[in-house]
């Protein structure tokens, strides 16, 4: 109760001098304090409203339409993810999705799941907060944990309910859908956008919600976030709700039972699509059952309940001008041809990738071709196959270049153990910042949405910065000069204090962003938090570089042999090791949050033989929901080998020889209870 007042005064005194200075700004024109502190104090009045439910103030930035709009969006962190789907393209791909959730469910496969099946709306999703029935924020989707605050502008849409008279609208919620723009609104304003979803986005982070008025933005609403009270159980069930709260839903929406109806469903549609009034790139099922949704769970950045189904690709016809070899993050050289631009779909594409050589003289494509180019939705476009009738005589072989065209290093292709054959792929075999190419990939990674995301640090920023030899290693990003920054031409003052407040901000990282931002060969954002759990924090992660006890990682329940010989190549380099060195005393770390409320707290599982009316795979999810850990080893490290039928006896005799608690099914339940 204490905290509480403590807290309440705290958010009072925060808002008096907001008042204040929004007097000094509005009334007297004579601001005392920097925008950006002006932003901070928002954003801290913010935060302390969306982690405490009883703060409300009419005075507050949430609900006045008098603060002062800021020169860069602030952000504020998703009370719930904000994810992404998984992508199915034909028959299969859905069968094996099922199958998935099958054995996840531990059911029988075949059992005819219930599916809400919803247009998949290419705009910009957008998340809304009610609380006590009015909208008090909105938010864009950022990198899905944290996105910008767009209340304003999302306050001009039409679409959007501002207030919800239903007496039974969940007292707390974030709302969730897809901002988008009609085909024929967006006739009227196409000189100014490439397509509609440029549009939608573009309008949509308009610093002055006066010109996102001026585009007519639509809102359909699809899920939800983060809600106090739920009192249904299917997907479709809450569309209607959400209909009946006022709120415009998808009239294409269906309840389908099983593949085989989705796939019929999804050619009827497809054949529909061009004559809607807005752009769908395909369809999105959901597991209609909430409780089934639940189990299921999620794995790094997607639901395991959901999957989007493509519609087939675009492509058209165009002439290859040249070939030419790009080099990765990697080192993995992919051939891409240059076409003459064409439009596909509604994008001009001049670039398809050519995948690698293999690929090359299976399709046998030559320079000066007319090749067929597909395109499907964001991903990248590729050449599907040659017109030999149009082969002109003066045509050219592509030869694969034995050196990387960007440091000269040999070509290699790697061998995998795995299917005791070679990669198709080949690489650049010079070991990371040595190569140029490499080197510019890395960076970019570096400063990516899922990495650092650091705002204003684009990629064509980072090679123009790499061109003028301001940035060679990342540490250097920490170290830019503003002033010479601001000279470069379509710089000023205000976009480089606007980089300079980006990137002392990113400073401040959490240790899972730190290691998948180094860029390690097979260390994805998946691994990269399997790892920072583990290590738990920038001091642990550290005696690595000093100790190379790479091996004590075997245990981790998810890192291989792979990933092991990747971090050991990554570490034995020099300049690696430096830069991780460097940037650890420049940066702020954030030592891992661990769920601590469950049972398992500090205790570690694995699992071995068949359990009954369970699936290894939500077992072993229960366990980390309940903040167990898994390890894939007997180890001293493993406090409990839980056995189901016929386990593996070498591993219950090694663990016995450890002294390790070998226990059933049914006590490991009990554990959880
Ligand atoms: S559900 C956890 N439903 O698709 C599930 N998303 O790739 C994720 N989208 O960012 C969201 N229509 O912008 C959902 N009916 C629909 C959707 C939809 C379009 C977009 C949304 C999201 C993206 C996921």
């Amino acid at each position: 109760m204490k905290t509480k007042s403590l807290i309440k005064k705290k958010y009072l005194s925060k808002i008096q001098e907001l008042e204040k200075h929004n007097k000094l700004y509005y009334d007297k024109s004579r601001p005392i304090i920097s925008d950006s502190d002006y932003d901070r104090l928002k954003k801290d009045i913010i935060e302390l409203e969306n982690n405490n439910n009883f703060l409300i103030n009419k005075k507050s930035p949430t609900l006045s339409v008098g603060s002062k709009p800021s020169k860069i969006f602030l952000k504020s962190k998703h009370r719930v993810k904000m994810l992404s789907l998984s992508n199915a393209f034909d028959y299969e791909d859905l069968i094996n999705f099922e199958k998935k959730i099958s054995n996840f469910l531990n059911l029988k496969v075949n059992n005819n799941f219930e599916y809400s099946v919803e247009p998949k709306i290419d705009g910009i999703s957008a998340s809304l907060t009610y609380k006590n029935n009015n909208l008090v924020l909105g938010l864009s989707r950022g990198d899905g944990i944290e996105g910008e605050i767009i209340t304003e502008n999302l306050k001009t849409i039409k679409d959007i309910p501002k207030i919800i008279k239903d007496k039974n609208f969940p007292k707390d919620i974030d709302i969730r859908g897809e901002v988008y723009i009609g085909k024929e609104d967006f006739e009227e304003i196409k000189d100014r956008f490439a397509n509609p979803r440029n549009a939608a986005s573009g309008s949509l982070r308009q610093k002055d919600p006066n010109e996102t008025k001026k585009i007519p933005l639509r809102f359909i609403a699809y899920t939800y976030g983060f809600s106090s009270d739920l009192n249904f159980t299917k997907q479709s069930e809450f569309l209607q709700l959400l209909k009946s709260w006022g709120f415009n839903i998808n009239e294409h929406n269906k309840v389908i039972n099983g593949v085989e109806n989705l796939v019929n469903n999804h050619k009827e549609f497809e054949k529909k699509r061009l004559d809607l009034d807005f752009d769908v790139d395909g369809l999105v099922y959901k597991i209609n059952n909430l409780e089934l949704q639940k189990r299921l769970g999620f794995v790094t950045n997607a639901p395991r309940w959901a999957i989007a189904h493509k519609f087939s690709a675009d492509s058209s016809f165009s002439k290859i001008l040249n070939i030419e070899v790009q080099v990765g993050r990697t080192g993995a050289l992919t051939p891409v041809a240059k076409i003459k631009p064409v439009n596909i779909g509604g994008v001009v594409v001049s670039n398809a990738t050519l995948h690698n050589e293999e690929e090359i003289i299976r399709k046998d494509i030559r320079i000066g071709d007319t090749v067929k180019v597909e395109r499907a939705g964001d991903v990248i476009p590729h050449v599907l196959l040659v017109d030999f009738k149009k082969r002109p005589t003066n045509s050219k072989k592509f030869i694969f270049p034995k050196n990387c065209p960007s440091c000269g290093s040999k070509v290699i292709k790697d061998f995998n153990k795995i299917t005791k054959k070679h990669d198709a792929v080949q690489r650049c075999s010079s070991e990371g910042y040595k190569c140029e190419k490499i080197a510019i990939e890395k960076i970019k990674h570096f400063v990516s949405k899922d990495a650092f995301n650091i705002e204003g640090l684009g990629k064509r920023v980072v090679e123009q910065f790499w061109n003028l030899k301001f940035i060679k290693l990342p540490f250097d990003i920490f170290d830019l000069n503003y002033k010479k920054i601001e000279k470069l031409d379509g710089w000023g003052e205000l976009s480089s204090k606007n980089l300079r407040e980006s990137i002392e901000k990113s400073k401040n990282i959490g240790l899972d962003k730190f290691i998948f931002a180094l860029g390690i060969r097979h260390i994805g954002q998946e691994n990269a938090r399997l790892l920072s759990q583990y290590f738990l924090n920038i001091k642990n992660f550290s005696n690595l570089l000093k100790d190379f006890n790479f091996n004590s990682l075997a245990n981790l329940d998810g890192i291989g042999e792979t990933q092991i010989a990747s971090l050991k190549n990554f570490f034995s380099d020099q300049i690696n090791l430096s830069v991780v060195k460097k940037l650890i005393t420049i940066l702020k770390i954030r030592n891992v949050v661990q769920n601590t409320k469950g049972k398992l707290i500090n205790k570690t599982f694995m699992f071995t033989g068949k359990l009954s009316n369970i699936s290894r795979a939500e077992a072993k999810s229960l366990t980390e929901k309940n903040s167990g850990k898994i390890l894939s080893n007997v180890s001293k490290k493993l406090d409990y080998l839980v056995i189901g039928e016929k386990p593996t006896s070498k591993k219950v005799k090694q663990a016995k020889e450890l002294n390790i608690k070998v226990i059933n099914q049914e006590e490991w339940k009990t554990l959880l209870n």
